[in-house]
């Protein structure tokens, strides 16, 4: 009996599977959806019944997930890098005679295929089945939303091919009409409104429900495939694997010349506004697997491959007022409030005006009309002027010379365009300082969103940032629409901020110049606030990827000694937030893993800033000059005297391609 019911089950799965499969991915559904309901319902009654039966990749268990409160962060098995951009055709030759030269004498073939504006996703299948889904991150590590992926119908949970260990990357994306009927529902019910469908792909895949996911409708399209055993030689053969496992594949095609690429590109420049979905340009990789292989990587992107983009969609619309925005660090920034105008599948009421130079250099006046243009992720921005339009009796805009909000005086740098309030009291900085700091990427903060910050700041409850560990229940239920609930969750919030590390803190501080990157590479080399602040100019342009100006800028910016600043002083002392680093996370075991290694001599593959960003991703440390400590020197082309040294002190030498060979069993090449 239960043999039987188990064969149901099994039946019953694998036959929804398929009809899912013909209606999602192949959009020729064989059944009707009464059909579909029907069969469903049944599976569902027999695994109620029979709980032990479900299979991990049964139909019902797409939104089975229970809502999480946080997605662990999970180590990429290697680095899921970009692509170089090119917006031109000497671009994409001089791509394409880069290739060329790296490989002489061998003939290039190229798939042309379409970018898809998406978010990327690495998907795990182990013997066939779905088991993690992690999205980019950082590069090196993302967060893991397997759950959110398993309700997306265009992702198997199971391949249609048994036995397969591998993983597959590819972008998951919205369809421009899904997106539509989102951002109408959300303004209905008075929500904010997503940007763009990459934006609302973003934010749905970070959704904490599962179920609220599965409405979504995300769909995948797989681009890229690491098998165990894969016997794939080319691309375009990976694609088709790709397709015969049951995914999507972007629309490509295979190129033998870029007069090819040329053509095909011109054809979906103007054919992409009848696709479903947004494309923000095509990709062009290298066929061949073997010679993707020799090509290698630089320390971001592969060099087989460049994206192609297209050039920003434009518009014109009436300027009708300017708003000036003040920033977290007292830049103010104007902002073109514009005659609402529809461009690339959203509606555009504002545009970026840059700087007051900006605005002078090209006259731009209220009431002019105005060309604004937007170029994928990026704000829309005011390109231009139609003069002929003028009204008569417009003038020339004057740039302020009082902050809009607290009144004081803005300066200005000779070096800078921004001017800028320097009053450190000045509310709206408060706000957005209060914001920054809470923001998911830097403390993360839950229940600490613009709201909650503009009510603190205007109830003058938060003065500074500090001020933020010294709240409590009875301060928050001084506060308007604050339940008891919600101030608790903030006050929670809080307190697992104090958890955050050092190099969190450091960006959430608001220093100017310190962004997420520089804010970790800075935590790595000193250590501390203290040593940061106590570091010479020199030490902190000798620091990786940050050059003189910042590192004059970041001088000048640093207190003295933190010590003497009351906000860092509570903060560190007080609040207990994270001002050193912790004993740090150990990289992945590889050759280099605690080593002392030199660089010399030109490596064809990597820049030195490239190969030692490697190196210490691995564990290891570089230094420039060869002495005892050296464990190993890395010699590329015409090595001197560091050569001759490391051989005298009996110093461990790699040749680049030995060299290449451990980052690639280390799986970073
Ligand atoms: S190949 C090494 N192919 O564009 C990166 N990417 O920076 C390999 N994208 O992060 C990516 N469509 O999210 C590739 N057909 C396509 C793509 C594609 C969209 C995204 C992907 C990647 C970004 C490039």
């Amino acid at each position: 009996m239960t043999q039987d019911i188990a064969q149901r089950i099994a039946a019953l799965a694998d036959e929804l599977e398929e009809h899912l499969y013909r209606y999602h991915v192949l959009d020729a559904p064989t059944i009707s959806d009464q059909e579909f309901d029907r069969l469903l319902a049944e599976l569902q009654a027999l695994e109620e019944a029979h709980p032990s039966l479900v299979r991990p990749d049964s139909p019902t268990q797409r939104v089975g997930g229970t809502p999480t409160s946080d997605f662990p962060t999970v180590r990429h098995a290697r680095p899921m890098l970009s692509l170089d951009n090119s917006y031109s055709r000497q671009d994409v030759e001089a791509f394409d005679r880069r290739v060329r030269q790296s490989l002489p004498d061998e003939a290039v073939e190229y798939v042309f295929e379409l970018k898809i504006d998406g978010v990327a996703l690495s998907l795990i299948y182990q013997d066939s089945l779905l088991v993690r889904a992690i999205t980019r991150g950082d590069g090196v590590q993302g967060d893991e939303i397997t759950a959110n992926a398993r309700t997306i119908p265009t992702i198997p949970l199971r391949l249609r091919q048994s036995g397969v260990n591998c993983e597959i990357r590819g972008e998951v994306y919205m369809e421009i009409s899904d997106f539509a009927q989102l951002n109408a529902q959300r303004a209905a019910d008075d929500g904010p409104l997503f940007a763009n469908p990459r934006n609302s792909t973003a934010g749905s895949l970070k959704l904490q429900n599962p179920n609220l996911v599965a409405k979504r409708n995300l769909r995948f399209f797989a681009y890229w495939i690491h098998a165990e055993g894969g016997g794939q030689t080319r691309h375009s053969e990976c694609l088709e694997t790709l397709r015969a496992w049951g995914l999507m594949v972007p629309e490509h095609q295979r190129c033998a010349s870029l007069a090819d690429v040329f053509a095909l590109y011109d054809h979906y420049a103007a054919a992409r506004a009848e696709l479903p979905y947004e494309i923000d340009g095509v990709v062009i990789k290298v066929d061949s697997l073997s010679q993707q292989e020799r090509l290698g990587y630089t320390a971001k992107s592969p060099r087989s491959a460049m994206a192609y983009k297209f050039p920003a969609y434009q518009a014109r619309t009436r300027l009708l007022d300017i708003h000036l925005q003040v920033g977290r660090t007292g830049a103010v920034t104007p902002v073109a409030v514009l005659d609402p105008v529809p461009l690339a599948g959203s509606t555009i009421a504002r545009a970026s005006l840059h700087n007051a130079d900006e605005i002078h250099r090209k006259d731009i006046r209220i009431g002019d009309t105005v060309l604004i243009e937007k170029g994928g992720d990026v704000i829309p921005k005011v390109v231009g002027v139609d003069r002929s339009e003028r009204p008569d009796d417009s003038a020339e805009y004057a740039f302020p010379n009082q902050c809009p909000s607290c009144k004081g005086s803005l300066s200005r740098d000779a070096e800078e365009a921004v001017a800028r309030c320097d009053n450190s009291t000045c509310p709206a900085q408060l706000r957005r300082r209060l914001e920054h700091f809470a923001a998911r990427n830097a403390m993360d903060i839950e229940g600490l969103g613009p709201a909650v910050v503009e009510q603190l700041a205007a109830e003058g409850l938060v003065k500074d940032l500090s001020d933020l560990y010294e709240l409590n229940v009875e301060s928050l239920g001084a506060l308007e629409r604050m339940g008891e609930k919600s101030a608790q969750n903030l006050l929670d919030g809080l307190d697992r901020s104090k958890e955050q590390p050092f190099d969190r803190v450091l960006f959430a501080l608001g220093i100017r110049h310190v962004g997420t990157t520089v804010a970790r590479t800075l935590a790595r080399e000193f250590g501390s606030l203290d040593d940061l602040c106590k570091a010479s100019v020199e030490e902190l342009e000798a620091t990786h990827e940050i050059g003189p100006t910042i590192a004059r800028s970041l001088y000048a910016s640093l207190p003295d000694l933190p010590a003497l600043d009351r906000v860092l002083y509570k903060l560190k002392n007080k609040a207990k937030l994270q001002f050193e680093m912790e004993a740090e996370e150990a990289a992945p075991a590889s050759h280099f893993s605690g080593k002392t290694v030199v660089i010399t001599g030109t490596l064809s593959g990597y820049s030195r800033d490239e190969a030692a960003a490697l190196i210490e991703r691995l564990g290891g440390k570089t230094t420039s000059s060869v002495s005892k400590n050296t464990d190993l020197l890395i010699a590329g082309e015409k090595a001197g005297s560091k050569l001759a040294r490391a051989q005298a002190l009996g110093v461990a030498v790699l040749d680049e391609a030995a060299f290449i060979a451990q980052l690639q069993e280390a799986g970073v090449a």
